[in-house]
């Protein structure tokens, strides 16, 4: 009895000392493993996530987390409970938080105008109405979610609308962080971007929040522009990544048809460093949440300011994405005599990347519908994607999920490897092949695999572009 009484004293006295009070609205792949860092590298506040979904923040809370990041569940584990919360409580946390990050979901409209391009801002606008019903004291709200340029200014009218009396000031401070890699990049940034209103007020907003990134950030890596150079750097940032890998993927189609070899093109190119070597890995496309979303919704903000041209030069980026995917299932159905009815092939992963269990948007989904319209049957591996591809492919008759390769591909006639998790690079190649119907095929889109090898075992092998190595 006086243990607990000792150690709630203990809880509110530490509660008292925190210096701020940070909240983020929203506990997804963002707003999680961003406060956690944030938690871990700054003791002294106190660091909040709230989320309408009851079930995601019971799992924040539980030994199960909601996602999958490396390094994630330890420092989860070390924060929580003393400066680091998960609730539900939404408007309890607004009122106390001195710093509130909006890392809601901002998915591509599915419906009205610029419906498949332009963003859907509801919830965001919903988060805002919902700040300003409840907040009592002035508040720093931080756009952690990507918006389009200009959404700083809505959201200042909003949240100062009506006969409120409560002062907001708004930064934009997006996230640059990979899935996989989330916990590193949020740890040793490149960058930390803030934009901030060039008022006396705003300048003291954005120190407030420097003043956190300081606690691991060195001062040199913190940038600080306008709002809209903030907002529109985010989305310029993930268009010129994924332009780079519709470059080397175009440059892939072209070497196949000349039997140059996209690797050794993309090395020696890269090698410029005015160029330099990320993201020319070759493959499938790109997937995940943000570059599809972030490029449409770029380009129909250039349309909606007039500059058509501009808008198609990123549309095309898009275009060659999905032309790459329909070109790998293409070459799939050419090199297996122009039919897969009936025909077993083993989809080796399924997530959009490797160490992550996120399927959104993945090439692998695309992939899949396309084999199904020919009548293949499916098996799908994949070490953490599985319950997601089960949700998101038809309950068909003609799809298998195997968390064991080697019994995905007992009777396989091709395997398709669409993912690079290196679990699929050391198997028992030799075993897999005398296990599978004849002529075995190999399709691999993301240049994982020793081809030659491979080929001396007997597969026929088709990898993104480079010259195919078959023995028929
Ligand atoms: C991307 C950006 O890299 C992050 O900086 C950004 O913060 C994030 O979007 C976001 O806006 O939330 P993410 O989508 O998690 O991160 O993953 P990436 O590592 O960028 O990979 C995206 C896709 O491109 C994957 O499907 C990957 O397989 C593909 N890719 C990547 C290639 O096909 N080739 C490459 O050379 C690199």
């Amino acid at each position: 009895m006086q243990n607990n009484f000792e150690h709630s004293v203990k809880k509110i006295m530490s509660l008292k000392e925190f210096k701020k009070k940070i909240l983020c609205i929203g506990a997804g792949y963002v707003g999680g493993p961003t406060m956690t860092v944030i938690a871990n590298k700054c003791p002294e506040y106190k660091v909040t996530v709230v989320d309408i979904s009851k079930p995601r923040i019971d799992a924040w809370n539980s030994e199960e987390l909601p996602i999958y990041e490396i390094g994630l569940k330890e420092r989860v584990l070390s924060s929580r409970g003393k400066n680091l919360f998960f609730s539900t409580d939404v408007d309890k946390e607004i009122e106390e938080a001195d710093i509130i990050f909006v890392a809601v979901h901002t998915p591509t409209k599915t419906f009205g105008e610029g419906a498949g391009r332009a963003a859907d801002l509801q919830f965001i606008e919903k988060t805002a109405r919902r700040i300003k019903a409840v907040a009592r004291t002035p508040k720093i709200v931080v756009e952690k979610s990507t918006l389009p340029v200009r959404a700083a200014e809505t959201l200042a009218t909003i949240l100062h609308s009506g006969e409120h009396e409560v002062r907001f000031e708004i930064l934009s401070n997006p996230e640059f962080m990979a899935e996989g890699t989330a916990i590193q990049d949020m740890e040793h940034p490149d960058r930390i971007l803030i934009g901030y209103n060039e008022s006396e007020s705003g300048r003291l907003a954005r120190d407030e929040l420097m003043n956190v990134y300081l606690n691991w950030v060195p001062r040199e890596k913190l940038i600080t522009t306008n709002l809209w150079s903030s907002e529109l750097s985010k989305l310029v940032s993930n268009a010129f990544l994924a332009q780079r890998i519709s470059s080397i993927n175009s440059i892939a189609a072209l070497c196949e048809e000349t039997e140059a070899d996209v690797v050794e093109v993309a090395n020696a190119v890269g090698k410029d460093s005015r160029i330099g070597s990320k993201f020319l890995r070759a493959g499938v496309g790109f997937g995940g949440s943000c570059f599809r979303k972030d490029i449409l919704h770029l380009a129909y903000l250039c349309e909606y300011y007039g500059l058509i041209e501009v808008a198609r030069f990123w549309e095309q980026v898009v275009t060659l994405n999905d032309y790459q995917i329909g070109r790998f299932v293409k070459q799939i159905l050419q090199a297996m005599f122009n039919t897969l009815v009936g025909k077993k092939i083993a989809l080796f992963g399924y997530a959009f990347k490797p160490d992550t269990s996120d399927t959104r948007d993945a090439p692998a989904g695309y992939i899949c519908h396309h084999l199904l319209k020919e009548k293949a049957k499916l098996s799908i591996v994949d070490p953490y994607a599985l319950d997601n591809a089960r949700t998101e492919l038809p309950g068909d008759e003609g799809i298998e999920f195997e968390k064991d390769p080697y019994k995905a591909i007992q009777g396989a006639h091709a395997i398709a490897l669409v993912t690079e998790w290196d679990c699929f690079r050391d198997l028992d190649y030799k075993r897999i092949f005398s296990e599978m119907e004849k002529p075995a095929f190999i399709f691999d889109g993301r240049n994982l695999l020793n081809h030659q090898a491979l080929f001396d075992i007997g597969f026929n092998v088709y990898a993104v572009g480079k010259p195919p190595r078959s023995h028929l």
